[in-house]
């Protein structure tokens, strides 16, 4: 084995674990104060869930999966989105917080709304993804 062959050796191995951890490494939680600032105006009774899960299944469903498990077709395109069932992914997030998510976008596969679903949907959408961790 020559040195060359060696070196790529030492590199790959040394930048494989890098990798995986990059592509299972749960989405970070988007924390900021603006979000923090904002509270729902929309209450998260029934209808308001049953909306937000209308619009999901349109808009959403592709990426974060049928119940919100973060496995629909298009999750693995880029990052991998949370698990929105498992309570454990709340990170303790707002609903200011989860509304400036879905409006603003966070990265090029988690892109904004704003102009696209009006205000109010987006809380109700905030209602629904949070009704997914008490079931
Ligand atoms: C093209 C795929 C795609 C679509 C469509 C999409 N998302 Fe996402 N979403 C992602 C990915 C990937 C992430 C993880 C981004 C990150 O935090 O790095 C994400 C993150 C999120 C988060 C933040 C999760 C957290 O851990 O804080 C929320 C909330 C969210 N999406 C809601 C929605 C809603 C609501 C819709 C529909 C209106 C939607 N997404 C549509 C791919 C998508």
């Amino acid at each position: 084995m020559n040195l060359v062959r060696l070196f790529c050796l030492i590199l790959v191995a040394g930048a494989l674990p890098a990798l995986c951890a990059a592509q299972e490494h749960p989405a970070q939680p988007h924390t900021h104060a603006a979000g923090q600032a904002l509270s729902n105006p929309v209450e998260a009774v029934r209808e308001s869930v049953v909306k937000g899960r209308q619009l999901y299944v349109f808009e959403c469903r592709q990426c974060h999966g049928n119940r919100g498990k973060g496995d629909g077709d298009m999750s693995h395109a880029g990052g991998v989105p949370s698990d929105f069932t498992d309570a454990v992914w709340q990170h303790g997030e707002t609903d200011g917080e989860l509304f400036l998510v879905i409006r603003d976008g966070v990265t090029a596969d988690m892109q904004g709304y704003e102009g696209q679903i009006p205000e109010d949907d987006i809380w109700h959408l905030v209602n629904y993804i949070k009704s997914l961790t008490r079931r």
